[in-house]
């Protein structure tokens, strides 16, 4: 594994989680550096976090998901990481289904996070959709990316509780942080070597084999 990794980023929104990475690559908390960030919306706010860093910043105009042109833009992201040598593909709020040839390209090392526990509430609303049902728990998802969206292996999660206070913006606000800590986590165990796919698991070498950790909301007053 080259050390530093090369990054490459994927994002179509404001890229707070894209930024965390930047950040924690620049403070060596992540072996490794953001190779290139590519967006399919020309003014989004990670675009800019990505100039305001150095790093080159790709507008890539994507088409209708499962169309011919579809298929040619994932290629054309596929060279564009290529040639900036990325090892990791990590979606950073990118809302756009990925081709099986940049899947192919990368077998292993395309990773995204999701704001829910999955499988629970997948989809573009995950922390409204959490919200309405009245989960007491609910958090976030770092996986490989497979075929579908928010389907692929899990590395990491974590669990957040459910305030009655909570509006959606709150809650959301209380995920975002975790996701923050939670992918770079995962991006420095990918760049350690530390993570082996098995089937549907993720094996991750040096982590604890028991543990007492539990969260448990509201809390329990017995005893
Ligand atoms: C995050 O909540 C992420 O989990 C989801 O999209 C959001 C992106 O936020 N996939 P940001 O652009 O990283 O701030």
């Amino acid at each position: 594994m080259r050390n530093p990794i090369n990054i490459g980023a994927l994002a179509s929104g404001g890229g707070t989680n894209l930024q965390a990475i930047i950040d924690n690559c620049e403070a060596g908390v992540i072996d490794g550096r953001v190779a290139v960030v590519i967006s399919d919306r020309e003014g989004s706010g990670s675009l800019e976090r990505a100039r305001k860093h150095g790093i080159p910043a790709v507008h890539a105009h994507v088409p209708k998901t499962g169309t011919p042109e579809w298929v040619q833009a994932n290629r054309q992201i596929t060279r564009v990481l290529r040639d900036h040598e990325v090892d990791l593909v990590c979606m950073a709020g990118y809302m756009r289904k990925i081709s099986p040839d940049l899947l192919a390209a990368f077998p292993g090392a395309i990773m995204n996070i999701h704001p829910a526990l999955l499988p629970s509430f997948p989809g573009t609303h995950g922390q409204a959709d959490a919200h309405a049902y009245g989960v007491k728990v609910a958090g976030l998802t770092v996986h490989f990316a497979d075929a579908e969206f928010d389907q692929g292996p899990i590395i990491i999660q974590a669990a957040v509780p459910v305030l009655d206070t909570d509006e959606e913006d709150t809650l959301v606000a209380r995920i975002l942080g975790l996701e923050h800590q939670a992918y770079s986590q995962a991006i420095q165990w990918f760049a350690q070597g530390r993570l082996q796919i098995s089937g549907r698991r993720v094996i991750v070498d040096g982590v604890p084999t028991a543990t007492d950790a539990t969260l448990v909301w509201p809390p329990v007053e017995l005893g």
